[in-house]
């Protein structure tokens, strides 16, 4: 059994393709019905287009407030029958009315260890608390900013020279590992 997803992106989309890629090579049993950016010149969506995904750019910062631009991003959801919802770089947090129509039907893949450096620039946190492992979290996605609970996890060892670009380097490759296995789990327990 697959889901029927919708991705929202806000910007580069690497994550988001890495799941179109496995879901169009059979690795994942889950469809990727649309992809949505919230942000005008996001990189991924001619990505998603090159794979023939259906796509959309719903530009939030046209909307004078979010329960408005959410309100449209969830028909277009609706639209394509997305059943469950994989956020990847998407910079927008989601506010009670649209997590209370996705309940527990939204995941979200953030650079970090969670609990541990939540929010922006997770890495450079991490970098600057100079804790010796890094990683990457997929979390289910409540009110909270990345506090929904925990999927999976994985780890990355930093090395002494690694500075932030390069460590995301690393952890971006983990991620891409991470949200594949993440949804053949959620796959599994649908069955
Ligand atoms: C990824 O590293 C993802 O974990 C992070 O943004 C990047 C998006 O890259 N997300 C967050 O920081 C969310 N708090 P991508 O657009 O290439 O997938």
């Amino acid at each position: 059994m697959g889901f029927n997803l919708g991705i929202l992106i806000s910007g580069r989309g690497s994550n988001m393709l890495n799941i179109v890629n496995a879901s169009q090579s059979g690795i994942i049993n889950s469809k990727v019905k649309i992809v949505i950016s919230n942000k005008i010149n996001s990189q991924g969506i001619k990505k998603a287009k090159k794979k023939n995904i259906k796509t959309k750019i719903i530009n939030q910062s046209l909307y004078k407030t979010k329960t408005n631009f959410e309100k449209v991003l969830n028909n277009s959801l609706i639209d394509e029958n997305v059943n469950f919802i994989c956020l990847a770089g998407f910079m927008s947090i989601l506010s009670p009315y649209f997590l209370n129509l996705w309940s527990n039907k939204i995941i979200n893949i953030h650079p970090s260890l969670l609990p541990d450096f939540k929010g922006k620039n997770a890495v450079k946190q991490a970098l600057e608390k100079k804790v010796k492992t890094a990683g990457c979290t997929v979390h289910f996605v409540d009110e909270g900013v990345d506090t929904g609970k925990i999927i999976d996890q994985e780890k990355v060892t930093i090395s002494n020279n690694d500075d932030e670009e390069m460590l995301a380097k690393k952890i971006l490759k983990k991620e891409h590992v991470l949200y594949i296995k993440v949804l053949k789990e959620l796959e599994r327990k649908l069955l």
